[in-house]
């Protein structure tokens, strides 16, 4: 019988599967059938820095707009609480799942500056978050701003999102560094308990008939996942973060690869839209068959098992396999 317990963010874990940030979870129905059918724990839907600017400029307009017909009555205009008024069916909704759920549930925060809106990381932990999730998803459009001050500006909303939490933190992270081991590394000096990788970046198609953006949510296939091992492999072992993997797994032997390039947790959302509570059960079935039939009895003998500081020289590998790769076009069992 293989044991499927981890450790995760600091957390205990009854299994690796977790439900990623996504509507999956926005029904406490659909979250408990989840937590039934094995997620060891759960991502709520993200709140977005955007809509949280949004909503402090807009109470702003009111207040200003209510003192200058009535000044004399402004004073009880303040509302001290007017940053989480949006945010509060949000934040209710995960007090209740962290009040229903047997398992953690993280909140999560989608943001790129430093600002007011790193509060609501305080009220997500105060609403019974286990840990948080924050998502750097940034694209670079400013020709002017370099990828340093890209970086750096992102380590400032770690470290004030760190600062204003007592809970852990793991950021999710996109693949487009120049070097994501020495990020990782800046973030675990900001205080960061984990990393997430990678965002899946939604790009708009052009449509030439309107010669307009057109937005499709296309869902993730396993293809994915293989960028994502390489990174688990590069990563395990380089410091204490907890690593989880968000791109790509639709199975319980994708999980498996995951584990073994170095994952502790394991996100899915595009396979479990598709296939629901049964398709994790599957999944969770899977990886311990796979686990039992190549010998290993918990995650930790797996854990890191292919990750590339097993290897002496992990720079040469990296050359040869790219090199290997190359020629083995042409090869009879290449495609073509
Ligand atoms: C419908 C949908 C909604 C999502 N919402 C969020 C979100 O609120 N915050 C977030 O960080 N990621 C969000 N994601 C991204 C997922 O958490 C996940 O990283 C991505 O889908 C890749 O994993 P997958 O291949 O298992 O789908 C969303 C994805 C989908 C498909």
């Amino acid at each position: 019988m293989v044991d499927l317990a981890c450790d995760w963010l600091g957390l205990r874990l009854a299994n690796p599967f977790v439900v990623g940030a996504s509507p999956l979870c926005d029904r406490l129905e659909d979250a408990e059938a989840f937590v039934e059918a094995g997620a060891g724990a759960v991502v709520m839907h993200s709140l977005f820095e955007e809509q949280l600017i949004a909503d402090q400029l807009a109470t702003q307009r009111l207040l200003d707009s209510t003192i200058d017909i009535n000044a004399e009555a402004s004073s009880f205009m303040v509302d001290t609480d007017v940053f989480s008024q949006s945010a509060n069916p949000t934040l209710q909704h995960l007090q209740r799942l962290a009040e229903t759920l047997e398992v953690p549930v993280l909140g999560s925060l989608n943001g790129v500056s430093p600002g007011g809106w790193t509060y609501h990381a305080h009220e997500i932990a105060q609403h019974g978050a286990a840990a948080l999730e924050l998502n750097l998803y940034d694209v670079a459009t400013d020709p002017s701003l370099t990828g340093a001050a890209i970086e750096q500006r992102q380590l400032q909303v770690v470290a004030a999102v760190v600062d204003a939490v007592d809970i852990p933190v793991s950021v999710k992270l996109s693949p487009f560094y120049a070097s994501v081991p020495a990020f990782v590394a800046r973030l675990h000096d900001a205080g960061a308990s984990g990393v997430v990788v990678f965002n899946r970046f939604y790009q708009p198609d052009l449509d030439l008939e309107t010669l307009d953006y057109e937005r499709h949510l296309v869902l993730s296939s396993p293809a994915e996942l293989p960028m994502r091992l390489h990174a688990l492999a590069i990563l395990h072992g380089q410091n204490d973060l907890s690593l989880a993997v968000t791109g790509g797994v639709h199975s319980g032997t994708d999980a498996a690869k995951a584990i073994l390039c170095g994952a502790h947790a394991v996100q899915s959302v595009s396979a479990l839209l598709r296939g629901g509570p049964e398709h994790l059960r599957a999944m969770t079935t899977e990886l311990a068959a796979w686990l039992d039939e190549h010998g290993y009895r918990n995650l930790e003998e797996a854990r890191g098992a292919t990750s590339v500081g097993n290897c002496a020289n992990p720079h040469e590998l990296e050359r040869l396999n790219y090199a290997s790769l190359l020629h083995s076009w042409g090869a009879p069992d290449s495609t073509r």
